[in-house]
């Protein structure tokens, strides 16, 4: 694979802030410190600078970490592997997040010092709340975002996991200030389509706010791997195997349905699932597909290279609610 494949670009919300339409999750960087890292096995430095190689090789110019991801332990191997990997802050954008239970929104700045010292360098192009259950209001959150921004600490600001109504609350909130509220990271995917239905997207739109979509590849169950090889699931932490050993039968039509597809492009199961993710909604979806070796960040990256006609969208759409 050649270095640096160009891909057309995406706008954060109204940031400027242009990344690829594929990021990398870092959350499988997770393993080896705090509470995420015990869910995660550890990854070799050697392997993780490897596979974010391979995703800025098939053109990936993003991450997504966070604080919870090992406390540290994420965001440390990400900085490491895109020193060694040669790259400038220039060349990619960074998002990482606060953790709010059982905090307060004063725990924001006083959390971004270590966020910045992992990161080694690395600016924060998007410093988002990871979840909507903290003890201050998602006001007084905003709040604390927006210095951040006025202070230069984060280039722009995002919400995860928060419903309509919270969303709105955060976008007014950043207006008082003159700042976009950039994105909302939630789960997406051919297998989980609530986002559709609950107002999240609707309101997104609205708002000309991204949505970051998590879980593309419903933890690995839509490259098909699970369905001829059912034993390698004994291997996936427990946290994932009952939900995707339940999710196996009915979804065998919809993982056929992504190979018959994939044929046609020379592509890959998981390359056809995530092209569906960004580009069932037009522009307004970008996803983090996350990763554990160099060949899955390759293949992934790899997602960007084709685009699939409105009937194959439509098609995959069909089979995707008989699967859930
Ligand atoms: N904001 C939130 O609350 C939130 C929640 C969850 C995740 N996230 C973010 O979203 C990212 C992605 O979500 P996710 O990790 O839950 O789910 P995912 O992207 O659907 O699944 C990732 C897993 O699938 C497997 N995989 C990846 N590429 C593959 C390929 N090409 N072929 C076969 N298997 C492949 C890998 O597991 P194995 O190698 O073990 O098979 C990988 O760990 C995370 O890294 C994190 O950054 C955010």
């Amino acid at each position: 694979m050649t270095s640096d494949i160009q891909v057309s670009k995406r706008t954060l919300g109204r940031t400027g802030i242009q990344v690829t339409p594929i990021g990398l999750g870092m959350m499988e960087f997770a393993g080896g410190g705090g509470l995420m890292g015990s869910v995660f096995p550890i990854i070799a430095q050697q392997e993780k600078n490897a596979t974010v190689k391979a995703g800025l090789e098939g053109g990936i110019n993003w991450f997504d970490t966070a604080e919870l991801y090992g406390n540290g332990v994420s965001e440390t191997s990400l900085s490491t592997a895109l020193k060694t990997a040669g790259k400038s802050d220039q060349d990619v954008v960074v998002a990482t997040k606060w953790w709010p239970l059982f905090r307060t929104a004063r725990n924001i700045p006083k959390s971004i010092e270590d966020r910045l010292r992992f990161l080694d360098g690395y600016s924060i192009g998007l410093y988002m709340v990871h979840q909507p259950f903290g003890f201050s209001s998602k006001e007084a959150e905003m709040d604390e975002m927006a210095k951040l921004v006025k202070a230069g600490k984060i280039r722009s600001v995002g919400i995860s996991n928060f419903n309509p109504d919270q969303m709105r609350r955060a976008h007014r909130q950043l207006q008082k200030y003159g700042l976009p509220l950039a994105v909302n990271q939630v789960r997406y995917s051919l297998l989980d389509r609530s986002i559709e239905k609950n107002g999240i997207l609707e309101t997104a739109k609205e708002l000309g706010v991204t949505i970051i979509a998590y879980t593309p590849l419903e933890s690995g169950l839509l490259s098909g791997k699970y369905h001829k090889n059912p034993e390698l699931l004994d291997k996936k932490p427990a946290m994932w195997r009952a939900r995707l050993r339940r999710s196996l039968e009915k979804s065998r039509r919809l993982v056929s349905g992504l190979e018959e597809i994939a044929l046609r492009y020379n592509a890959t199961a998981s390359q056809v699932a995530l092209n569906w993710v960004i580009n069932s909604q037009g522009d307004s979806v970008v996803t983090i597909p996350g990763v554990t070796k160099a060949s899955q960040a390759q293949e992934n990256a790899g997602a960007m290279k084709f685009k699939l006609s409105s009937d194959e969208i439509e098609q995959l759409g069909t089979l995707s609610q008989a699967a859930r």
